[in-house]
């Protein structure tokens, strides 16, 4: 019954995808006229963020909020991945140009605060987890520690792991009152059998940050490894990899970043490049080989990690995204997206039926909120939500059963008026 109510729900959205798109009339399809518009105007001037608006294809009358599951591409990002396809196409060579690939992976390495060789290239985050769980030296009996609230693609490759070779799970409940408290939680499931802490940089689920420098120290301080899964942060936060002193981090191109689909970044910590075995590879993984005398050299760098033909488009699409986000300023990402999400959080708190999920510590909010109603089921707000042309996500991880909302660049004041009226609405029925 209810998963009938969500495929009506998605049927009338995809007979809406035929009406006539109400394209911005000041989208620009060049990153050069972009950069010129932007760097006329002022973050905190409504115009700013005006001009943001106007270089994605969002429907105007449609109210996107689910960047958390997937970012929409401004036209810039598109238009490059287009222009690079046909040029491959006009041209086909199967040999990406390395010398392109390592720029595009040193913007990617000024973003996470990391050198360009402790970047691969992946297909999204749940690839990069793979490789970093699949590749760890564990055995039967090492111990995993990771929160209640990790994305299927942290909890499968782990229980993947689990079954082949008998490591072990070890949960904690994510406290959304105190941050210290999670850090003591962590801290009394280490034993010596523990081997790695994966946690969430932020949860799926309520959108919580975790304290990262201080997880990784004390990970550190046990000498176990740490990995970040930070599929919720580049795009929307700034970070930097090496001052948290993870070992491992990994994000998706295509949620807060707005690039191309099916883009991925992995950080691996020089000192774990020959910890981690890569486990698939081919083309470009070796720096040398020969089946004669049985010998095999990997690359020096996380390229060791990147097999085979790859689509170099969408690569060049994701360079885009990032110049894009660069001309944006993450700093004022940051504020935007947290301005417009604070706004959100703090009337949800005075509206009477809902419960909010979120953390109640502010330094632990982020751009993501996460609420439910008591007097209607999750899946029926996400059903009348998306019949009034609002896109949220119905967060089940966790056994949450509750609403999460994404506040991102092509987002404004009037998003957040219009969920919340329609919030006001369901509270009242
Ligand atoms: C915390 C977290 N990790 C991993 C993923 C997986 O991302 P992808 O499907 O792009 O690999 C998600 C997706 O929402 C996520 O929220």
């Amino acid at each position: 019954m209810r998963r009938k109510e969500f495929l009506k729900s998605m049927a009338l959205l995809s007979i809406s995808t035929f009406l006539p798109n109400i394209k911005a009339k000041n989208f620009e399809s060049n990153l050069e006229n972009f950069k010129e518009k932007i760097s006329k105007l002022n973050p905190l001037d409504g115009k700013f963020w005006k001009l943001i608006r106007e270089q994605f294809p969002i429907p105007k009358d449609y109210t996107y909020l689910n960047t958390g599951g997937l970012g929409s591409s401004p036209y810039v990002v598109s238009q490059k991945v287009k222009e690079e396809m046909d040029n491959l196409d006009r041209y086909p060579t199967p040999n990406h140009d390395l010398e392109k690939w390592w720029k595009i992976k040193e913007k990617c390495a000024g973003l996470f605060g990391c050198d360009k060789e402790e970047i691969a290239f992946v297909g999204c985050a749940t690839e990069g987890i793979n490789i970093v769980v699949n590749g760890l030296p564990l055995k039967k009996g090492d111990e995993v520690i990771l929160t209640t609230h990790e994305h299927v693609a942290g909890n499968l490759p782990l229980l993947n792991r689990a079954k082949r070779d008998g490591i072990v799970l070890k949960t904690f409940e994510p406290d959304k009152v105190n941050w210290e408290t999670n850090l003591e939680r962590i801290e009394k499931l280490i034993t010596k059998k523990t081997r790695l802490i994966f946690v969430s940089h932020i949860t799926c689920t309520a959108g919580q940050r975790l304290p990262e420098k201080e997880i990784c120290k004390l990970a550190k301080d046990k000498g176990l490894w740490v990995f970040l899964d930070g599929a919720q942060v580049p795009g929307m936060m700034p970070i930097n990899v090496h001052e948290y002193n993870c070992d491992f981090y990994t994000t998706s191109g295509h949620k807060w970043l707005l690039g191309p689909k099916r883009t991925g970044i992995l950080y691996v910590k020089k000192e774990n490049l020959d910890i981690v075995q890569p486990l698939t590879v081919g083309g470009y993984s070796d720096a040398g080989y020969s089946v004669e005398k049985n010998e095999l050299k990997f690359q020096p760098s996380a390229q060791r990690f990147e097999y085979g033909t790859q689509n170099p488009a969408l690569f060049f699409g994701l360079e885009t995204a990032i110049d894009f986000i660069n001309l944006i300023g993450i700093e004022n990402i940051w504020e935007h997206d947290r301005q417009l999400a604070e706004a959100f959080y703090q009337e949800l708190l005075k509206i009477p039926n809902v419960e909010v999920l979120s953390p109640e510590q502010e330094d632990f909010r982020t751009a993501m909120i996460t609420f439910k109603m008591k007097n209607m089921p999750y899946d029926k707000v996400v059903a009348y939500l998306m019949e009034k042309r609002i896109r949220v996500r119905p967060v089940t991880d966790g056994n949450l059963m509750a609403v999460r909302v994404s506040f991102h660049v092509y987002n404004n004041e009037m998003d957040v008026a219009k969920i919340l009226n329609e919030i006001k609405n369901l509270a009242k029925s």
